[in-house]
């Protein structure tokens, strides 16, 4: 059997818990969803300003009553702050709402073509360095958009947080990820509810005596540095989404769901912000 502390991803000096809890839409209850959360062992939060939530996610923490220095803290800055200033006003604002010294991660949210990453990746190494942030990182960034903005940044990136799961592939993603020794960040690792009704999920989850969600996570977070921001408002799915550590998935239970990826699905497309996403060769 592993221990959960066998996944915690180390990056450029970075402990990231494989599994965090994604509070995206939190309609009912947020600070106390993020409590329960705490309280059911996750140690990771991602939030952003744009969600909307930091202010609750900071009650919750607070609630939770847990030391700071156990927890690992992501938020974003939206691509509307993508200048110096604004970018740097922004991590403050997120500071101050979520009621924290500095987050663990601080990531760019969305790519903005109209601000040159020099500018934006500067500001993020700005705010590592002012201490605002521990470490830092991109969100839907694309191959090419990767290696400027590894390039330009004169601080390290941790990871890059894009839409990852078995019915979307990203192998060249993970390649160039690890290539510059980063963490691929899940998002929507269930694919917001579509994997759980899969027929070669649920024969897994029936053989090993797991749920759809805990094979979809498990099938991530076991492939080397990737971790998974599930969300739930369930309080059982919460605590099921983090009961991942006792059981591995076989070889050729891996390719099985990994094969799944031919239906090639992508969720968060937002037509006003999406960059021109990489087309990977599905079999
Ligand atoms: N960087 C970005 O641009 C970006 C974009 C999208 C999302 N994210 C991050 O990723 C997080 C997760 O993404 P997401 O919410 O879009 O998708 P998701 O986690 O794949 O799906 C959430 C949905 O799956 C259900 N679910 C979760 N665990 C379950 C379980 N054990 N059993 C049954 N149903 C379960 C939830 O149901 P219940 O609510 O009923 O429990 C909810 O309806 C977000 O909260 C956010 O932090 C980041």
């Amino acid at each position: 059997m592993q221990s959960p502390k066998a996944f915690v991803f180390t990056a450029h000096g970075a402990k990231m818990p494989a599994i965090g809890y994604g509070t995206m839409e939190l309609p009912h209850r947020p600070a106390e969803l993020v409590a329960a959360a705490i309280a059911a062992g996750y140690r990771h939060i991602d939030t952003a300003r744009k969600y909307g939530t930091e202010e609750r996610v900071g009650e919750g923490i607070r609630a939770s009553g847990i030391a700071r220095n156990e927890l690992f803290v992501t938020t974003k800055v939206t691509e509307e702050n993508a200048r110096e200033a604004d970018f740097l006003r922004s991590a403050e604002t997120s500071l101050k709402a979520l009621g924290l010294d500095y987050v663990d991660l601080l990531l760019v949210h969305w790519p903005q073509p109209k601000v040159s990453f020099g500018e934006t990746l500067g500001a993020l190494a700005k705010a590592k360095r002012t201490g605002l942030a521990r470490h830092i990182g991109v969100s839907n960034f694309t191959l090419d958009m990767l290696e400027e903005a590894v390039r330009v940044c004169p601080e390290p990136l941790v990871t890059n947080q894009v839409e990852y799961h078995a019915y979307l592939p990203q192998d060249r993603m993970l390649a160039a990820l690890r290539r510059h020794g980063m963490i691929l960040t899940a998002y929507c690792p269930v694919a917001r509810g579509k994997l759980l009704d899969d027929p070669v999920v649920g024969d897994i989850g029936q053989a090993r005596g797991k749920t759809q969600a805990q094979i979809c996570l498990r099938w991530l977070i076991q492939q080397s540095m990737v971790a998974a921001v599930p969300r739930a408002l369930e309080e059982t799915h919460i605590i099921e989404n983090l009961d991942v550590f006792d059981f591995s998935l076989s070889e050729e239970e891996m390719r099985r769901i990994s094969a799944l990826r031919s239906r090639n699905i992508r969720i968060a497309n937002p037509p006003e912000r999406a960059p021109s996403w990489d087309v990977e060769t599905v079999s």
